[in-house]
């Protein structure tokens, strides 16, 4: 029975002539209005720490849904109206009633994200994104979902976009139907900076966005890598090191098997929204702005000074080529994702539980860049284009203009007289942040409540 289902779901197929391609936009909406409190100096104050998901329409049978635009996961799916969990209630979900090219199959399905998790029955139906309907589309169909945390909010599901050898569910992905109905396999995401400009939020799929770019080799290009894995799996670029208002941060070596002692794995991961990061090295960061950070005790998380602007780079490619990514300094200070009493929500978390990669660079980092990813071909693997859409001298202005001077500029780089580049005494830094951090005996227990609702499927780390 079982198999017989199986083989109906994998004649699924995208039949349309190949298009030049189509853009969509994209929305970013709140996923979660949760509210913890922080213990601060001398009391408890409560600090609003948001979420946002980036949305897209995606139609299922006659059913018009948001779901979230995930480059960190390979599967559609969409919550039905069986889900009765408390997290699925008061959104938009899918009703057989409305359907009529339904086929439910009796193969569960479950997967497992960074926070949360979702199961189901794998179905197939027509599926529209963009200008592309996908007849027997397969996708899951969600009755049970933990901690993903939907309700109150437009977003139904998620859509993945990430390779399929990581989809849970059998049969063509949406990523392989929609990139056999273009000529050019590749799809672009801009991220708009602020809530007031979604206008700036496009998914395109086969074609560039006009106001970035003219063309694919406008783009830095970076081959993906299969680091720890036989197959290509997620988005992932090789990170070799941080930079902090210039001053390079080398990095400790990557906990990704196979990996070259020289770089990390960094996953581009739309899904999650900040930057999360090893504990060792995000721990190291933090550490060299001193008394303008600080690790908040309850949360677990990172907050630093809504007045200290730090220019944070990702430096993504190989040795012999590799590009700079400069980040907003309001995207390290994150006063959008939460403050109080002049502590801001650091824009950089750590966690261990990817062992796919290193660093997930959520959508704080992906504002900062007009990103692509293109398929392999006979001739090339896959490869993701990046550019630039940071100004840091507009961003800097900004910064000192919404967050005023900054009260203590003696705070800073400046202070740590071990930091120094690694050129220089690479080691000694390592030493001298280890004996001044956080490291005794503390553990660091991180909780991820309301930051990555969504985020990598991954494979837990195995202890
Ligand atoms: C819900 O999904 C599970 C598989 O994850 C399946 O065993 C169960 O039958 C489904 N229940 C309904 C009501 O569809
Ligand atoms: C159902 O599928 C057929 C082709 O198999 C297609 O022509 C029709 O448009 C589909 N109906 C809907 C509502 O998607
Ligand atoms: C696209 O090409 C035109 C003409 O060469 C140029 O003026 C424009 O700046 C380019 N746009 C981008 C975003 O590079
Ligand atoms: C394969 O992709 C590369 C890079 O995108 C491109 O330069 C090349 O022309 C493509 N080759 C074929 C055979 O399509
Ligand atoms: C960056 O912003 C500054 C100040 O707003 C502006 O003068 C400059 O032209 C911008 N640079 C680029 C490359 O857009
Ligand atoms: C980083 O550079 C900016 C701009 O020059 C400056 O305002 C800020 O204080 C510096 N941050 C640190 C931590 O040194």
């Amino acid at each position: 029975m079982i198999l017989f289902l199986a083989l109906v779901l994998l004649q699924s197929s995208a039949s349309f002539a190949q298009q030049k391609g189509f853009k969509i936009p994209l929305i970013r909406s709140p996923t979660s209005q949760s509210v913890s409190s922080f213990q601060s100096g001398d009391g408890i104050t409560v600090m609003n720490q948001n979420d946002f998901a980036y949305t897209v329409k995606v139609s299922i049978g006659e059913e018009v849904f948001h779901l979230t635009l995930d480059t960190g996961s390979s599967d559609l799916w969409v919550i039905s109206n069986a889900c009765q969990t408390s997290d699925c209630l008061n959104v938009a979900r899918y009703s057989r009633a409305f359907s009529t090219n339904l086929t439910i199959s009796q193969i569960p399905f479950h997967i497992d994200y960074v926070t949360g998790s979702v199961s189901g029955l794998v179905a197939s139906e027509t599926v529209c994104l963009g200008l592309f309907q996908m007849f027997s589309q397969v996708f899951g169909l969600a009755n049970s979902t933990q901690d993903i945390d939907f309700s109150g909010n437009a977003n139904s599901g998620i859509l993945g976009l990430a390779f399929p050898s990581e989809a849970s569910m059998p049969g063509m992905t949406v990523l392989q139907s929609i990139f056999s109905g273009v000529s050019d396999s590749y799809f672009t995401i801009s991220l708009g900076s602020r809530l007031d400009s979604n206008s700036l939020s496009s998914f395109t799929v086969g074609q560039i966005e006009s106001s970035q770019a003219n063309s694919t080799s406008d783009f830095f290009a970076i081959p993906v890598s299969k680091a720890g894995a036989n197959n290509y799996d997620y988005w992932k670029i090789p990170l070799l090191y941080l930079t902090i208002n210039s001053t390079r941060l080398p990095l400790s070596s990557s906990s990704v098997k196979g990996v070259d002692q020289a770089s990390q794995i960094a996953v581009l991961d739309t899904g999650t929204t900040l930057i999360l990061g090893p504990t060792r090295d995000v721990l190291m960061f933090w550490d060299i702005l001193g008394p303008a950070a600080r690790r908040n005790q309850m949360s677990g998380m990172w907050q630093v000074r809504c007045d200290k602007a730090v220019v944070v780079g990702f430096v993504l490619g190989q040795e012999n080529s590799y590009g700079e990514f400069l980040l907003d300094p309001a995207d390290i200070s994150w006063e959008e994702g939460g403050s109080s009493d002049g502590w801001c929500l650091g824009g950089i978390q750590a966690n261990d539980k990817v062992d796919s990669g290193d660093w997930l660079l959520g959508d704080v980092f992906l504002r900062n860049v007009y990103s692509l990813y293109h398929a392999a071909n006979s001739s090339s693997g896959p490869w993701i284009g990046l550019i630039s859409t940071m100004n840091q001298t507009a961003a800097l202005a900004t910064f000192r203009q919404n967050r005023g001077p900054d009260l203590d500029s003696s705070l800073g780089l400046q202070i740590h007289a071990g930091f120094v580049s690694p050129s220089n005494r690479p080691s000694m830094m390592y030493t001298v942040s280890a004996l001044c951090g956080f490291f005794g005996g503390a553990v660091l227990t991180i909780t991820f409540l309301g930051v990555s609702r969504h985020g990598l499927r991954i494979r837990k780390r195995k202890e």
